[in-house]
């Protein structure tokens, strides 16, 4: 099933956020869901061994450069979906596991300087293509947002993308208090307290639209293929 890849070569793009939100969301939906933390700080085996993770959203860190692409393969016959978090410096995880995505997501801040960063993680994505002769559909995230307005810099690195073929997700992650503390608290956004954290249900919302738009462009993408 599924193999959807979280890169870019920039730390702290939003890479291990996104890709919990994903998978928290697609587990909430019923669908079984395993993430592989191929991040060798672990950030997402860490959440996940805090309370409230989803019963069918499994966690695997057991990976290595040696053994990722058996690890996404077992896991895709078993996963409805499964979710690669890479780590922010360069491996040789990453083309690997380029390799057998359905869909690379490079989540980039809003800035030009960070924008830089994933014009690299694109080429990156192109060198795999080639290497393998295979097309691998990436996109862009914007992450770390503001929900209240689009600033100028934004429009113009967003519409620089598009002017260069580059896919952008309509969906932006906002930057929201719920999205840092399920690092804290554990568990999904939905189920955090209110008492603790600010906007649980913009913050729901907003992850829900991103789940949402993210099946539908796989979706897409597969009926494309099979055209
Ligand atoms: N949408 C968001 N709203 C609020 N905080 C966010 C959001 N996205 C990321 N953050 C915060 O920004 C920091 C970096 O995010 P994250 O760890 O997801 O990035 P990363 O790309 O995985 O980093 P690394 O390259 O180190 O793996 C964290 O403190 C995280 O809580
Ligand atoms: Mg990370």
């Amino acid at each position: 099933m599924p193999t959807i890849v979280f890169a870019s070569p920039k730390g702290g793009a939003g890479k291990s956020t996104s890709a919990v939100l994903l998978a928290t969301e697609l587990a909430l939906n019923g669908a079984t869901v395993t993430i592989i933390d191929a991040d060798p700080n672990r950030p997402v085996s860490r959440w996940g061994r805090l309370p409230g993770k989803p019963d069918n959203l499994a966690v695997r860190d057991d990976v290595s450069e040696k053994t990722i692409v058996r690890t996404i393969e077992e896991e895709s016959t078993r996963a409805a979906f499964v979710i690669v978090d890479l780590e922010g410096t360069a491996s040789r995880m990453i083309p690997y596991a380029m390799s057998r995505a359905d869909l690379v997501v490079i989540p980039t801040r809003g800035s030009t300087l960070d924008a830089v960063e994933a014009v690299s993680a694109i080429r990156e994505v192109r060198q795999q293509e080639e290497a393998f002769r295979i097309q691998i559909p990436a996109v862009i995230l914007f992450t770390c947002t503001s929900a209240a307005i689009k600033p100028r810099t934004l429009a113009a690195i967003e519409t620089e993308f598009k002017a260069n073929g580059v896919p952008v997700l309509k969906t932006r992650l906002h930057d929201r208090d719920a999205y840092r503390a399920i690092f804290s608290f554990g568990g999904t956004a939905a189920a955090l307290d209110p008492k603790n954290v600010r906007n649980i249900d913009a913050a729901v919302k907003n992850a829900q639209e991103f789940a949402q738009e993210i099946v539908a462009l796989l979706r897409a993408n597969r009926s494309g293929a099979a055209a």
